[in-house]
């Protein structure tokens, strides 16, 4: 996020009206998602990948279905990481066909599921495997459940690349000592075990992701590349091979860090340099940069208190509702609602804190103008792994999330849900 203000922000009169009458229907602290915002993000990523690029929406940033289902009508796919949110992304709307898997929490259960919608002539367009020990129990559930041609399942693997991409240390997944995806040596070996096996299963290709909220985009293309140069070489024994998913990173729009568009220009930089061939399907996978800057979470002011260093006040959102401060120094500008008559010129350092018994529950330091109980202020670009990372610490309800309508209206698009101990 920014970093902090000297200056208080002016926020949007139309943010202005929505959050007001969203607090007013539906209490706070609610997620308030700005729709013309999101159509404006997805355009700018299917310019910046046009077809035959796919773009899978990466629901892990935010599952609602009723952004997921705004981005299908985008022309966007959608990228899953569990049965949960492959159901999110069903009941917005998207058939299998459109619907891509991975995740390094595969249990049999999912790697079943996908294997009954194979059976059942509705394969996901694929499955991405992250170790052998996925890859055996899905070729052993294949031969199980009588996967053959016509009703096979298409499968990647996903590779580790090895780059240590500029990003927040907790965001960075590409490193040769990650938890994710496999060496070449070994990807090779099992891309082997499974050309062998003849089970009704596919392999097309291979997945990597190096990281998100990338400040640069040489890493994301040295290990696109990578991935590239590996199915071009695999598919000289397999001609099936022909995919390659290069995930997501793209910064937030307001962050430091290329656009979209420049990650597509230096991988074909890359490639180009190395005379590697970009395969015949070829697809990306972003979460944050699609909903970052088109969500706010609104809240109402609890307490205030004039403190040695300054002015404090305690919000009735916390890290229960926007977790990204207290897991990554974070930064969403804190901006007053329901207090401009006491005007920005009075404006003063207000430290912002969250409601939970954890003294890391802070939203840092803004210029807030005098505040009282009850008042409303919005956090800022609150749209990604904002109410996907919700927790219920301290019996929290899960806050409802509303709409704002490009023609100003308010919808409810989920009811907030109690706690259930
Ligand atoms: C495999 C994979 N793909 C895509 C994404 C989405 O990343 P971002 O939200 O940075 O675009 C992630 C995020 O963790 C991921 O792990």
């Amino acid at each position: 996020m920014s970093p902090p203000t000297e200056e208080p922000q002016p926020l949007r009169p139309d943010i202005a009206v929505a959050a007001t009458a969203a607090a007013h229907r539906y209490g706070t602290p609610c997620y308030l998602t700005d729709l013309r915002e999101l159509d404006r993000c997805a355009r700018e990523v299917r310019s910046a990948f046009p077809e035959p690029w796919l773009v899978h929406y990466s629901l892990k940033a935010n599952p609602l279905p009723a952004v997921v289902a705004r981005l299908a009508g985008a022309g966007l796919g959608a990228n899953v990481v569990s049965r949960g949110e492959w159901d999110a992304a069903a009941r917005a709307g998207l058939p299998n066909s459109e619907v891509t898997l991975e995740g390094i929490g595969k249990r049999d259960a999912d790697l079943e599921a996908a294997v009954a919608a194979a059976r059942a002539g509705l394969p996901l367009r694929w499955l991405t495997l992250e170790s052998q020990e996925e890859a055996r129990v899905l070729l052993g559930l294949a031969v199980e459940r009588g996967l053959a041609p016509g009703r096979s399942l298409d499968l990647l693997l996903r590779l580790n690349p090895g780059v240590d991409p500029d990003t927040h240390a907790g965001l960075r997944v590409g490193t040769s000592d990650s938890k994710f995806g496999m060496a070449e040596p070994q990807l090779r070996h099992l891309a082997e075990e499974i050309g062998q096996a003849g089970t009704g299963v596919r392999l097309r290709g291979v997945h990597v992701h190096v990281g998100s909220q990338l400040r640069g985009a040489a890493a994301w293309a040295v290990a696109a590349e990578r991935a590239c140069r590996l199915v071009a070489e695999l598919a000289g024994r397999d001609p099936e091979m022909d995919t390659v998913d290069l995930g997501g990173g793209f910064p937030a729009a307001s962050q430091a860090g290329p656009a979209p568009r420049r990650f597509r220009e230096e991988l074909e930089a890359a490639l180009d340099s190395r005379g590697t061939p970009l395969p015949a399907r070829v697809s990306v996978e972003p979460g944050r940069y699609l909903v970052a800057t088109s969500g706010w979470l609104v809240a109402r002011v609890l307490h205030v208190r004039t403190r040695p260093d300054g002015a404090q006040v305690v919000i009735d959102a916390s890290f229960a509702e926007l977790v990204r401060p207290a897991l990554y120094g974070a930064r969403h500008p804190v901006i007053a609602v329901t207090a401009p008559a006491r005007s920005a010129s009075t404006s003063l350092p207000t430290r912002v804190e969250g409601s939970l018994c954890e003294s890391t529950d802070s939203f840092g330091v803004h210029r807030l103008p005098p505040m009282r109980r009850g008042d409303l202020v919005v956090l800022q670009e609150t749209g990604a792994y904002a109410s996907s990372m919700f927790s219920s610490y301290n019996g929290r309800v899960q806050p409802p999330e509303v709409l704002l309508h490009p023609d100003g209206e308010v919808e409810l698009a989920r009811e907030g849900r109690p706690f259930v101990p």
